[in-house]
């Protein structure tokens, strides 16, 4: 059985790719890259390499060439993925991929005012309406974002400005989703299946922002604040509304509109989604929000 693997080159995608060689041999993995020379390291390994791009539909059916399983994983301009995804779809249907493994977002429903369920719904719906065989990951807010970035710029500036109110969710290690994706992947009995990949405990960001002042020891100022607020402070920090590919201002990958949005929605609990599919996936517990925090645990300035 052979897996192709979109966006081999991210964050998830090369660690997705480290857990499949783990698995099964690397000749029976077809990775995509717009650039595949970043993938030169896996192609030293025995993995397949080719060129694919979202934007050109027409590299994808070539690229996907051979695969029983894709991973798909979700593009980065969020609010703009629809025609991408729809494209990956499309090819991996006319290169006769039998089943569809996507990464989607907790809390896909009518109303929800994130940008990036306007992406995942339509793409879940035209996964469901392909013909293949399908699963659908929803990952919960990635514990690696909250740490990594958001209280990462707290500990360094002593303000947490947030849009979230009292709003909470699960946040979940990447590399737990990863960890599904990969069981899923190579098992067996998950067609037609829907998992909420969350971690296990629901948070709100002023809880997140003590525990993340008592573990570091920063001072950090917890500033609730309202939609304008945010966007005056994305501005002045140069974060773009739309989003940009592969710009990252202090720290941070995404674009406003999506932030903003997010938050909206984890203020509005729509993220407030808690489960037990990884575990029932892996066989273990996902790991909390507070080990991430304890392992990459930096001196306050
Ligand atoms: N749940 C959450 O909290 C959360 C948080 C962050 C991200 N995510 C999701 O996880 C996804 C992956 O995140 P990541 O950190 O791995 O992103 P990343 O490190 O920025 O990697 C993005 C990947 O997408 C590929 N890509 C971008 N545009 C493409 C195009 N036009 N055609 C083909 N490939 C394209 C890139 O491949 P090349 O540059 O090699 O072509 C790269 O491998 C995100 O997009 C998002 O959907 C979820």
């Amino acid at each position: 059985m052979k897996i192709a693997v979109t966006g081999a080159s991210g964050n998830y995608g090369r660690l997705a790719v480290a857990r499949l060689m783990e698995r099964i041999a690397p000749g029976d993995l077809i990775l995509l890259s717009r650039t595949p020379s970043k993938l030169a390291a896996f192609a030293e390994r025995g993995a397949v390499c080719r060129r694919g791009d979202f934007d050109e539909p027409e590299s994808l059916a070539p690229a996907l060439a051979g695969a029983d399983r894709l991973l798909l994983i979700s593009a980065t301009r969020v609010g703009q993925r629809v025609a991408q995804h729809r494209a990956a779809i499309e090819g991996a249907v006319a290169a006769g991929v039998k089943h569809i493994v996507y990464t989607s977002i907790v809390g896909v429903a009518p109303g929800n005012p994130a940008l990036v369920v306007a992406d995942h719904g339509p793409t879940e719906d035209l996964i469901k309406a392909s013909g293949l065989a399908w699963t659908i990951l929803r990952d919960a807010h990635y514990t690696d974002a909250i740490v990594e970035v958001i209280a990462a710029n707290a500990i360094q500036s002593g303000r947490w400005i947030s849009s979230c109110g009292d709003g909470r969710e699960a946040p979940v290690w990447r590399d737990d989703c990863v960890d599904c994706a990969v069981a899923v992947l190579t098992g067996e009995g998950h067609a037609g299946k829907t998992y909420n990949i969350t971690g296990p405990e629901r948070l709100s960001m002023p809880e997140i922002a003590r525990m993340t002042a008592e573990i570091s020891g920063a001072s950090i100022e917890y500033v609730p604040a309202d939609e304008a607020a945010m966007f005056a402070m994305f501005d002045a920090m140069g974060v773009p509304r739309e989003p940009v590919d592969n710009l990252v201002v202090g720290n941070n990958p995404w674009n406003s509109n999506d932030i903003v949005s997010f938050e909206a929605a984890i203020r509005g609990g729509w993220f407030d989604v808690i489960s037990d599919d990884v575990e029932r996936l892996l066989g273990r517990k996902p790991r909390a929000l507070r080990d991430m925090l304890e392992l990459r645990r930096q001196p306050a300035p």
